[in-house]
């Protein structure tokens, strides 16, 4: 851990470099209702025809990777095994150039200048003895110049096409500077808020999740990898993560295998079915076996069932954590354990136990060349593939330019605009008239903090570029209103947070206990004297993400208190929340009228926001997860199985309802919807077919606006008891006022087995099934169907 606090210290520095090349790609946003025409017909030719000149491309790869292979000693084969953090605050280029040069480092992460990484380049393919590349990767979350809104938020918009371009854009701005790889998509299902990296996923559950992996895999590498201007997906933590007990981060996870089968694995293996080019092992042990040493998942599940293709590298360190994990008995084993269990790279900040331990091992007949070159070969053809012997350096006077695209900033704020989500809002308060306020008061920690609209992983923008909800609502609204700002309290972490080394913007400094009484009355006061108070609530980002646990769900530090006397200043009140996790917010949801889930919502947050609440953007996300109302129900999630008494749910607790806050899946709008006429084309389907599932939805009010369509279905009986409902089917309708389109669905194998955990295998039985078709996970609009042997 101190080596780790250590070289976190140099992250300080990370992205200084300012660039890029501008190139409009933005299809019109809309939400097309699923029908086979003529164009995807021309396209599924053209995806054949493409696949076949991937097989090439594969083939050649290979070769190319085999002669060179063939020519490689076994240190440099260890090599390109070896992947190093570098911080240049920290480290002297010359101490790496040293082992790039002798072939000793296949890859280097945390490097952003392109300046610095075409001089490391020019070592590796000049003065290497075989002129292998290096690849450079970084955490590319949610953006990398411009910072869209955090992956728990994009998978709240339930738009996987704007999922796809979000991710696009930040594959071009990091190609531009020099990156290759991006260690995203991060799709660990997280059923337990007080985990902090809840904020890096997509929620709670499997279907969702799949289909943010799938748009965010593709965002990243384009149609192959290889793709111009895009980079190299590695879909992270294998496997289970999310599931760390207590959602303590880096505890273990125990997790059942049908749990596993059903509920954490599938965005895995959607990303796979994406053509996803790595992956990244995890850091905690899965069922008492380190991830990182973990064979059956590394082999078994991931290569041989699932032919995986590409390469696995180690999360940070984790190698050489197989010995504090206990499971290794020292550097040399932990080596050979992960090496066999499947883990082509070590990323490492320093501990290079692969590069000191693998040559000794081989030599003791403990791993073979042969298990060497299995090792190697993926990462020799993932170079080949991604055109960097060819084209190993970046244009340097092209960064600025892509950098500087608008398109760019204008993409960060539709998305932070799609992925808000209205949790309430009584006698549509929302939107505001920019009109009838003469006087709006700001209030809150968080409305005018740049570091804190971005979230976590925000480490190569410019700060200075971030606007911040104040900003926003100022730029809206022009010289005609007085918006007058007020934090009121000040939040903080009790523990101090290792990634504070990263903050573009430091913590401003602590308040004396005058100054802190004094900034609480001066916010009252303010909100007494304006016609109405915008309140920004909700966590620093450091609260939420690595190392960013907590054991309550409360909002930190006197926000709660604040709320309280600012909505006893009898003015119409409104919260936008700034967080990544659901929040203890039952006061807010009974005594505000409207509040506006913003989440971490990127560089063009402040805009987005300001367009929200004065209605020229529509609310139309909807929660990713099951908003409950505090740490003690957890877990509690939309999915769970019907158990005994089921009518009586609620009252598993003898005093308060166990009944979440927010269902899973909710979300208001400006306008009204109704959905009609679900139908089922078929009353009965064979096991293999499938049924179409239709419904109508119209927007009955007077402004237009989105609607998500889910489709949740239950198994009546069978091998086991299956989920009260499951997500398997969603669609974001973009619908005129008085507008009616008909969503369709289908429901086939993909959607109706399960892994049984009797049989141990993927089933689908002859049984009776339930579906369901609304707003969020408790839609009523319910139908049958019935799948026979
Ligand atoms: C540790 C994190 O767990 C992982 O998600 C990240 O990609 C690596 N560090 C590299 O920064």
């Amino acid at each position: 851990m101190n080596k780790l606090l250590s070289s976190l210290k140099a992250l300080v520095s990370v992205g200084t470099c300012t660039s890029l090349a501008a190139i409009t790609f933005f299809a019109p946003i809309c939400s097309p209702l699923i029908s086979i025409s003529a164009q995807q017909k021309r396209k599924s030719v053209q995806t054949k025809q493409e696949t076949v000149k991937l097989r090439v491309a594969d083939q050649q790869a290979r070769q190319r990777a085999n002669a060179l292979l063939a020519q490689m000693t076994l240190a440099e084969k260890i090599g390109q095994l070896n992947q190093l953090f570098f911080f240049s605050s920290l480290q002297k280029e010359e101490s790496m150039n040293d082992g790039i040069r002798k072939g000793e480092i296949g890859s280097l992460l945390f490097v952003t200048d392109p300046a610095t990484i075409n001089r490391f380049q020019k070592i590796a393919v000049s003065e290497s003895r075989l002129k292998i590349p290096l690849i450079f990767g970084f955490d590319v979350i949610h953006g990398f110049h411009t910072i869209f809104p955090v992956p728990i938020a994009m998978a709240a918009s339930w738009d996987p096409k704007m999922v796809e371009r979000a991710q696009t854009v930040a594959a071009r701005e990091a190609r531009a500077a020099g990156i290759n790889w991006t260690f995203a998509p991060m799709v660990d299902i997280a059923r337990d808020p007080r985990w902090g990296r809840i904020v890096e996923g997509s929620g709670e559950d499997p279907y969702l999740g799949a289909a943010m992996s799938r748009a965010q895999v593709r965002g990243f590498q384009g149609d192959r990898i290889g793709s111009p201007e895009h980079l190299l997906a590695c879909v992270k933590h294998f496997a289970g993560y999310g599931a760390a007990e207590g959602g303590r981060d880096y505890d273990a996870a125990n997790i059942s295998d049908a749990q596993l089968w059903n509920v954490y694995l599938p965005p895995f293996k959607a990303a796979v079915d994406a053509g996803v080019g790595s992956v990244m092992s995890a850091y905690m042990d899965l069922n008492d076996v380190p991830a990182t040493g973990n064979r059956w998942l590394l082999r078994d599940v991931l290569r041989k069932d699932w032919k995986f293709g590409g390469f696995v590298v180690s999360d940070a360190d984790s190698v050489n954590d197989l010995k504090t994990h206990g499971f290794a008995r020292d550097s040399q084993d932990a080596a050979v354990k992960a090496l066999t269990a499947g883990v082509n790279m070590e990323m490492s900040f320093n501990a290079t136990v692969y590069r000191k331990n693998l040559a000794n091992a081989v030599k003791q007949n403990q791993v073979s060349i042969r298990d060497i070159d299995d090792m190697v070969r993926p990462l020799l053809e993932t170079k080949i593939k991604l055109g960097l012997f060819e084209n190993p350096y970046v244009d340097e006077a092209k960064v600025k330019s892509i950098f500087e695209n608008p398109a760019h900033r204008e993409a960060a704020k539709t998305a932070a605009e799609r992925s808000a989500v209205l949790l309430k809002n009584q006698n549509n308060l929302l939107p505001l008239s920019k009109t009838a306020y003469k006087k709006i008061a700001v209030i809150g920690p968080l409305a005018d903090s740049r570091q804190n609209t971005l979230g976590s992983w925000s480490l190569a923008m410019d700060i200075n570029e971030t606007s911040t909800i104040l900003a926003g609502l100022k730029t809206k609204l022009g010289t005609g209103t007085q918006v007058e700002f007020a934090p009121g309290v000040q939040i903080g972490r009790i523990v101090p947070s290792v990634f504070d080394m990263t903050l573009k913007e430091k913590h401003p400094p602590a308040w004396t206990e005058v100054q802190a009484a004094n900034e609480f009355k001066k916010a009252v006061a303010l909100a007494k004297d304006s016609d109405i108070a915008l309140m920004v609530l909700g966590e620093n980002q450091d609260m939420s993400g690595e190392q960013a646990s907590r054991s309550t769900l409360d909002l930190p530090g006197r926000q709660l208190e604040l709320v309280q006397a600012v909505v006893a200043a009898g003015k119409p009140v409104v919260v936008v929340l700034i967080n990544g996790r659901p929040l203890d917010i039952t006061w807010v949801a009974q005594n505000v009228p409207s509040i506006l889930e913003a989440w971490y919502p990127g560089s063009e947050g402040g805009n987005a926001i300001a367009e929200l609440l004065f209605g020229d953007a529509v609310p139309g996300g909807k929660l990713p997860f099951t908003w409950i109302k505090h740490a003690g129900q957890i877990p509690l999630y939309y999915s769970h199985n019907l158990t005994q008494n089921p009518g009586e749910q609620e009252k598993r607790y003898w005093h308060e309802k166990a009944v979440p806050l927010y269902p899973f899946g909710y979300g208001l709008s400006y306008t009204t919807f109704a959905f009609s006429n679900l139908k089922v084309n078929q009353p009965e389907i064979k096991i293999g077919a499938s049924v179409e599932v239709t419904v109508d939805v119209k927007n009955t009010g007077t402004r237009a606006g989105d609607e998500v369509v889910q489709l949740y279905i239950h198994q009546q009986a069978g091998g086991a008891s299956r989920p009260i409902r499951e997500l398997k089917g969603f669609e974001r309708v973009a619908l005129a006022a008085g507008e009616t389109k008909t969503a369709r669905f289908k429901l086939g194998p993909d959607e109706l087995r399960y892994w049984n955990a009797s049989t141990k295998a993927w089933v689908q039985e002859a049984e009776n099934f339930d579906v369901w078709v609304g707003n969020d996970s408790s839609a009523s609009l319910h139908s049958t169907f019935r799948v026979t042997q």
